[in-house]
């Protein structure tokens, strides 16, 4: 009996031995994975490895950054409500404030092309579709006309709009300026 128990207690030893290098070596895999992990692209790792991350900083992040996330929302640039805007826009106060454009661009009907293609009758029309200026690809892809609201979004941050535009200008930020401008753009044929 006392070999017999003193057997089955080798057989549980051997048994638990075996359960041990199992699990020991699962965790010397698993550790190799985390190992190798980051030398994958940040952006394959990011889902996995910054979810428990962000869970962890949640605490303390998510309640700052929840009431900034609808600060910038309700400030938010509104290409429509400038559209909307344009409408009732004062274009005299428009043809000042395109004063910033001019370097660039000739608002004349029949005006030239000057490092800006010329904007008479751009409302509306194709984008980069004026004769005898060279646009950059980034302009050709877009497509579509010049709708009031396009032109807003592209006046008010034109790299935003289209990453890789030759236009270098900041872009103008205050929506009712904006409205103002379209409405003098619009009014150039
Ligand atoms: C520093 C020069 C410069 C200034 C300043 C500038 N632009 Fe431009 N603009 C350009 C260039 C260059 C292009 C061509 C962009 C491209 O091909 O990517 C362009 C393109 C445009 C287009 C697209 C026209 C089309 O035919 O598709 C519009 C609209 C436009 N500009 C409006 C404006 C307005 C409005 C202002 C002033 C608020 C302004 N730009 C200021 C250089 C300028």
């Amino acid at each position: 009996m006392r070999i017999d128990s003193f057997e089955v207690s080798k057989i549980v030893g051997a048994f638990l031995c075996a359960f041990l290098v199992i699990v020991g070596f699962r965790v010397a895999l698993e550790i190799g994975e985390h190992d190798k992990a980051p030398e994958k692209p940040g952006y394959v790792l990011a889902t996995p490895e910054a979810a428990p991350a962000a869970g962890h900083s949640a605490g303390g992040a998510a309640p700052a950054a929840a009431p900034a996330a609808p600060a910038p929302a309700a400030n938010a640039f509104d290409p429509k409500a400038v559209a909307d805007a344009a409408a009732s826009g004062n274009a005299q106060a428009g043809q000042k404030i395109f004063g910033k454009c001019a370097a660039c661009h000739s608002a004349e009907p029949g005006g030239p092309n000057k490092v800006g293609p010329n904007l008479a009758g751009v409302v509306g029309r194709p984008k980069a579709s004026h004769a005898g200026f060279t646009y950059s690809d980034a302009l050709k892809a877009k497509g579509g006309d010049w709708t009031l609201e396009d032109l807003a979004v592209f006046i008010h941050n034109p790299k935003g709009f289209v990453a890789g535009t030759k236009m270098l200008f900041p872009g103008i930020a205050d929506p009712g300026d904006l409205a103002d401008l379209l409405a003098y753009l619009n009014s150039v044929k």
